[in-house]
């Protein structure tokens, strides 16, 4: 059967990878995947590596997302990245809102929607990622979590801006841990996503992808993406290896 929408995978490399390192991963990904007509494939190295990436993969299969962006364009920012600054050294994605940023860093779903905003305004693909936490699992806050941080990050978007972005749902304990979402709990949580952008836009709604991100491993992407709502991977740990990356993107976009 046909598949909705194009899948799209993405390795979020976190902080990891001295230039040439970084190099070596993504020429390596991009070797693995010179012959897959089927996916839209992405990698995140840390800033550091970005421009040398980006240059290496460049006219290739393989885009270069950055993992997070500030939302002012420029000005006595001290440390902060533009989104029009990625762009600059060839980046098409950003990711915002992680659970890493907001756990560790203290980020709120309003500077979420800042920053996505601000991508999509240097003409990024802003990789939005929402997700509970277990406590909100257990306590059956999931739906109203996901809606909560959904509805604040994609406000005061355009039906235009909507078309470009992309939605990540990363469960924070299944992040790292080697505990997937079962395939049953990510489709549950990605038909809620697509039923809640269907209130803001019915004809977008089908055509939004949804990855899922949170301990994806070759050997558990086909049973996600044989989910309806499930388009494809935000991959962390198994993304550092370029053999498990690609064999995940082969899986996933067979299935
Ligand atoms: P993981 O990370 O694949 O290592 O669980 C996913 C992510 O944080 O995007």
């Amino acid at each position: 059967m046909a598949r909705a929408r194009r899948p799209f995978f993405c390795g979020n490399w976190k902080l990891n990878g001295s230039i040439a390192e970084s190099l070596a991963l993504a020429t390596e990904v991009r070797n693995g995947v010179a012959t897959l007509r089927d996916a839209d494939v992405a990698v995140a190295p840390g800033f550091t590596a970005l421009y040398a990436v980006a240059k290496r993969l460049e006219d290739g299969p393989v885009s270069v997302a950055a993992q997070d962006c500030f939302w002012e364009e420029k000005g006595a920012f001290t440390g902060e990245v533009a989104p029009a600054q990625l762009a600059d050294v060839g980046c098409k994605h950003v990711i915002v809102g992680h659970s890493e940023r907001r756990q560790l860093f203290g980020e709120l779903d309003a500077a979420v929607n800042l920053k996505a905003r601000a991508a999509l305004r240097a003409g990024l693909q802003p990789i939005i990622c929402v997700g509970e936490t277990l406590a909100e699992r257990d306590a059956g806050e999931t739906l109203g979590r996901i809606q909560a941080q959904l509805d604040a990050a994609i406000a005061e978007m355009s039906d235009d801006d909507l078309s470009h972005v992309v939605i990540a749902y990363e469960p924070v304990w299944a992040i790292g841990t080697g505990r997937n979402a079962t395939p049953g709990q990510a489709q549950e949580v990605h038909q809620f996503i697509r039923a809640r952008v269907a209130t803001r836009s019915a004809p977008l709604a089908p055509k939004l992808r949804i990855l899922y991100g949170g301990s994806v491993k070759p050997d558990n992407i086909r049973a996600l993406m044989a989910e309806a709502d499930v388009d494809g991977g935000l991959v962390g740990g198994a993304s550092l290896s370029a053999e498990s990356f690609v064999r995940i993107v082969k899986e996933g976009s067979a299935a």
